[in-house]
């Protein structure tokens, strides 16, 4: 059976992929993904959909409109400052949480319809010391079609549907009622619910649509994979490894580090990179499933052991992957002719991910990097 499922599950994300590359809708102005379609539950394909962001910075900064009000606080400034930057009613914005400390400020809100807050439209605003405003995200969407703001399913009913189609329990975590921009232009209206299986292991957050009751999407909350690594901010190995749980940017690598959309690994062989010694059957594989690539150094020990060539390799993966990660968000994607497996259709050239030989025998303390035409 699980041999069973697991074939299935690779058939149908290679579906799913194959599926999702072909209606992928990134607005022409933006370089980011918007979208993720993953299997979850009884055989359930979810789309997870968030809407194109804008993001600007100010230099020194702007004043936002109630900044010549000593009584103005973060709230009151940041629903002020989103009035006017996305010309809305202050009736369409909800102030969720912020941050204030000497340096700067930071506020998050929300769009809301009819008092109800979206779930995937939401802003944020960073002020400077001087409580000028220096950047601004925003998600907002302008819908072509809002539901309804009373939901007609009550949330007993969608919390069974969630049950029902994600193969556990509503673990008790209060409910909310969210609308949910979708991908097609519209809103749902959404109770939000958890959902947890602790034997399958588990955890998503569900939205399922409040008129017709079914799950229109899904956060899982389960952590996909871990690394022990140098972090890329870090500069030399004293500074001390770290685990790392999700480093990858799914708006440049949208099926993680570890597949191709139609071959899935579990070691240090995926869609950017492949990290191996001496030959590239040779990488280093999950430590632990899923995707847990733990493996502590010994520095006392030479290079060559086991112990030290996993962590090699498993650094390498990291840090290569990191980067065509960072350079994507520069403007390295597949159409500027970046270095991946597979490309998804977004032009360019493929089957050119980056191979990195850790501890390579042509020589020591050296490095190469070859870059053969496209
Ligand atoms: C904002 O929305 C409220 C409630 O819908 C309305 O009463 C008010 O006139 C609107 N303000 C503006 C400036 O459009
Ligand atoms: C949790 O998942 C297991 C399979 O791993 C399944 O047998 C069980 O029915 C699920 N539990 C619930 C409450 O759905």
């Amino acid at each position: 059976m699980a041999s069973f499922n697991k074939f299935f599950t690779s058939v149908l994300l290679a579906i799913a992929y194959a599926s999702a590359t072909s209606a992928f809708a990134i607005p022409a102005e933006s370089t980011h993904a918007t979208h993720r379609t993953r299997l979850v539950g009884r055989g359930l394909k979810l789309e997870t959909f968030h809407p194109a962001s804008s993001y600007q910075t100010f230099g020194a900064g702007l004043d936002h409109p109630l900044s010549k009000r000593a009584d103005t606080d973060l709230e009151g400034a940041s629903v002020s400052f989103v009035e006017s930057q996305l010309k809305v009613n202050s009736s369409a914005i909800k102030y969720r949480t912020g941050y204030s400390a000497d340096a700067a400020k930071h506020a998050y809100v929300s769009q809301v319809h009819n008092g109800v807050p979206f779930a995937n439209a939401v802003a944020n605003i960073a002020y400077n010391h001087a409580n000028k405003v220096v950047a601004f995200g925003s998600s907002f969407v302008k819908p072509k079609n809002i539901a309804p703001s009373t939901p007609t399913i009550s949330v007993d009913t969608a919390i069974a549907k969630a049950e029902q189609a994600l193969d556990g329990k509503f673990n008790n975590h209060p409910a909310t009622l969210e609308y949910l921009a979708k991908d097609d232009g519209t809103a749902a209206l959404t109770h939000v619910v958890q959902i947890r299986n602790e034997t399958a292991g588990t955890w998503y957050q569900a939205f399922v649509d409040a008129h017709s009751g079914e799950v229109v999407s899904v956060i899982d909350f389960v952590t996909q994979a871990s690394y022990l690594v140098l972090p890329i901010t870090k500069e030399v190995l004293t500074e001390g490894f770290e685990t790392l749980t999700d480093p990858q940017d799914l708006s440049a690598s949208p099926n993680g580090w570890h597949s191709t959309g139609t071959t899935s690994t579990t070691s240090t062989d995926g869609n950017n990179v492949i990290a191996y010694k001496s030959s590239t059957s040779s990488t280093t594989p999950q430590s632990s499933a899923s995707l847990n690539f733990i493996y502590p150094q010994t520095p006392a020990d030479a290079p060559t052991t086991t112990a030290n060539v996993n962590a090699a390799r498993v650094n390498a993966f990291y840090i290569g992957n990191s980067m065509h990660d960072i350079a994507y968000r520069y403007g390295f994607t597949e159409a500027a002719f970046n270095f991946q497996t597979n490309n998804f259709g977004k032009g360019g050239a493929q089957n050119d991910r980056v191979t990195i030989s850790v501890q390579d025998a042509s020589g020591t303390n050296n490095a190469d990097f070859s870059t053969p035409p496209e």
